[in-house]
């Protein structure tokens, strides 16, 4: 069984992720949505929203899971008999970054193998900290996320 990891903040899941982990779902048996804790990152919605927000989100894809983890993320895709870690790619500013966490994560465990997909021309731009942005300034964020991201994204600035 192959078995393939998408790990990420998801705060909040938005169709550049989507797009990933659907895509990855076509390459692999099983594909584990890793939502990390991420603490550093103060992230606006707790590891059960992103979770919850995620597994709504993936409701419609059979072959996907949703996870949360907090950890070193070789550990979690051990313990989850993954063998392959898949990331996005948008802009060529993603690729240092990637490289650098491809590399370490190599030097951690050799027997898991990063993969990336490179996201198309209409997500290249799109983050989640621009969904953000949008959200708490009352724009429409329906052309980035899923209509219960939408709701829980003003819901969470109307308090
Ligand atoms: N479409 C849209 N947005 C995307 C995207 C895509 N395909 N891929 C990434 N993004 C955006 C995210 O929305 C996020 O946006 P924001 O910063 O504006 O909010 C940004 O890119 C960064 O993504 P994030 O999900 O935070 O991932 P990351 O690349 O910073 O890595 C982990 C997160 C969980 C994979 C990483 O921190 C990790 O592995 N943590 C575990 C600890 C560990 O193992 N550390 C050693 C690893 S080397």
């Amino acid at each position: 069984m192959k078995r393939a990891v998408t790990p990420g903040t998801f705060d909040p899941i938005t169709f550049g992720h989507l797009d990933i982990i659907s895509r990855a779902a076509q390459l692999v048996d099983e594909v584990i949505v890793a939502v990390a804790a991420s603490a550093g990152k103060q992230p606006l919605f707790s590891l059960e929203e992103r979770t919850a927000l995620a597994r709504e989100a993936t409701a419609h894809l059979p072959n996907v899971r949703v996870e949360p983890f907090d950890g070193l993320l070789v550990d979690f895709a051990r313990e989850q008999n993954a063998q392959v870690l898949v990331k996005g790619l948008r802009a060529i500013t993603d690729f240092e970054y990637e490289f650098q966490m491809a590399a370490l994560n190599y030097d951690l465990d050799r027997t898991i193998e990063t993969v990336f997909i490179m996201s198309p021309p209409q997500y290249m731009y799109l983050s989640s900290s621009i969904v953000r942005e949008l959200a708490s300034l009352n724009s429409s964020v329906d052309k980035f996320v899923q209509p219960h991201v939408a709701k829980a994204l003003a819901d969470k600035f109307a308090k």
